[in-house]
């Protein structure tokens, strides 16, 4: 009897640590299904009607910036000019990094200090923020209602509803819901395929697990834990500098955190972190390896930002590593022609 207990906790385990063991790899990969709210499921007729609006720069007031802009396909969902701060209307620079659409659907929070939820909330505060797309809603909703193509669209997207912000977001976030990553060698590694990565980025990924610590913060298939850290960019107090997420609400510890971005496509997107401050995934890795840009006196720094003493040659395969998780552009075509 002790016997046969023995042998099947013994299965019972083996079974479990082959569960596990396969846990840990599928941890990596991209779940079946993109979130979608209730209130608001995917339809081809609202993903097209978004698309348009996204490319359209009638959007903007002067007619010269879109989504796109500053979220372009072809630059990783980042800005069409790569530039350290968002550049929008009349050449105003605003005061963040353009962060990537690339996979925004699976994030529970928007924007580097996570001020809104949805990408339904997101969607219309560039629209008419000055430094941006610079458009009234209570201008831009007659405009569009004055395009006969786009009253059709947002008929057949969205029967009997008509042209209105909440329309206008659900469409863009429908669209946006669309944006996701592709597969990349490093998700064919993690399906298996042992040669789809090189022997660099191999250890590269052992030491984001292991020494390097990256994943305490950049974790699961998005490679983010969708949480809010100071990374160490700048030192001491931040008077006149960007406090993150503590502008939302007077937190102690939301003092200048900032929202762990993906690394999917993180290839793509050059220049990094809020502020735009790192050039290369170098330059990034030796920042976020070795203790922060500002090792000392940086008030309210990350304690899982410490200096993990990785050599260059490390560094590299880190970089090696993140070089991995490049995939191909998704398919899509740009829209040249719009509703009139
Ligand atoms: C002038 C450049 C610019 C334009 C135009 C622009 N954005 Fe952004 N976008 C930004 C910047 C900068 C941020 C980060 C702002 C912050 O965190 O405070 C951002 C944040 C976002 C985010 C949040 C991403 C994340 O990971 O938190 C989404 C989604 C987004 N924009 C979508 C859009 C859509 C949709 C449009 C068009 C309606 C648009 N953007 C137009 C610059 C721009
Ligand atoms: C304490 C959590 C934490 C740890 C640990 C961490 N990161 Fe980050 N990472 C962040 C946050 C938060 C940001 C954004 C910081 C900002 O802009 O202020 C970031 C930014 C980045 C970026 C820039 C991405 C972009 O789009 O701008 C890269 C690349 C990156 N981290 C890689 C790494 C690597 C490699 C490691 C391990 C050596 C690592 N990180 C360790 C939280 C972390």
């Amino acid at each position: 009897m002790i016997k046969k207990l023995g042998l099947t906790i013994l299965v019972i385990g083996l079974l479990l640590s082959c569960v596990n063991a396969s846990d840990d790899m599928s941890k990596w990969l991209r779940p079946a299904e993109v979130p979608q709210p209730k209130d608001n499921k995917l339809t081809p007729e609202k993903i097209e009607l978004g698309k348009l609006l996204y490319f359209d720069v009638r959007l903007s007031k002067s007619e010269k910036i879109s989504c796109a802009t500053c979220h372009h396909p072809k630059k990783g969902w980042s800005d069409v000019n790569p530039t350290p701060k968002a550049v929008g209307h009349n050449g105003a620079v605003g005061p963040r990094n353009s962060p990537v659409v690339l996979n925004t659907a699976y994030q529970n929070r928007q924007f580097w200090d996570g001020r809104v939820k949805t990408l339904e909330q997101q969607a219309l505060g560039p629209i008419e923020a000055d430094v941006e797309m610079n458009m009234p809603l209570t201008t831009l909703i007659p405009k569009l209602n004055k395009i006969k193509g786009y009253v059709e669209l947002f008929e057949k997207a969205f029967p009997g509803e008509g042209i209105t912000k909440k329309t206008l977001a659900k469409a863009i976030a429908s669209f946006e819901r669309t944006v996701v990553s592709t597969i990349s060698p490093f998700d064919r590694y993690a399906l298996g395929n042992k040669d789809a990565i090189s022997k660099k980025a191999k250890k590269g990924f052992e030491l984001f697990k292991g020494k390097a610590h990256c994943v305490d913060c950049h974790d699961g298939f998005n490679f983010t834990d969708g949480s809010f850290h100071n990374i160490g960019l700048k030192d001491g107090e931040l008077h006149g500098k960007d406090l993150g997420r503590y502008l939302t609400k007077r937190r102690a510890a939301w003092y200048g955190v900032m929202k762990t971005p993906t690394l999917r496509d993180v290839t793509k997107s050059s220049p990094y972190f809020h502020d735009g401050s790192a050039a290369t995934l170098h330059e990034v890795a030796h920042i976020c390896a070795n203790g922060g840009r500002f090792k000392h006196n940086v008030k309210n720094k990350s304690t899982y930002i410490k200096d993990r003493e990785l050599s260059r040659a490390e560094i590299s395969q880190l970089v090696a590593f993140m070089n991995s998780l490049e995939g191909p552009d998704m398919k899509l075509e740009i829209p040249t022609k719009f509703p009139q």
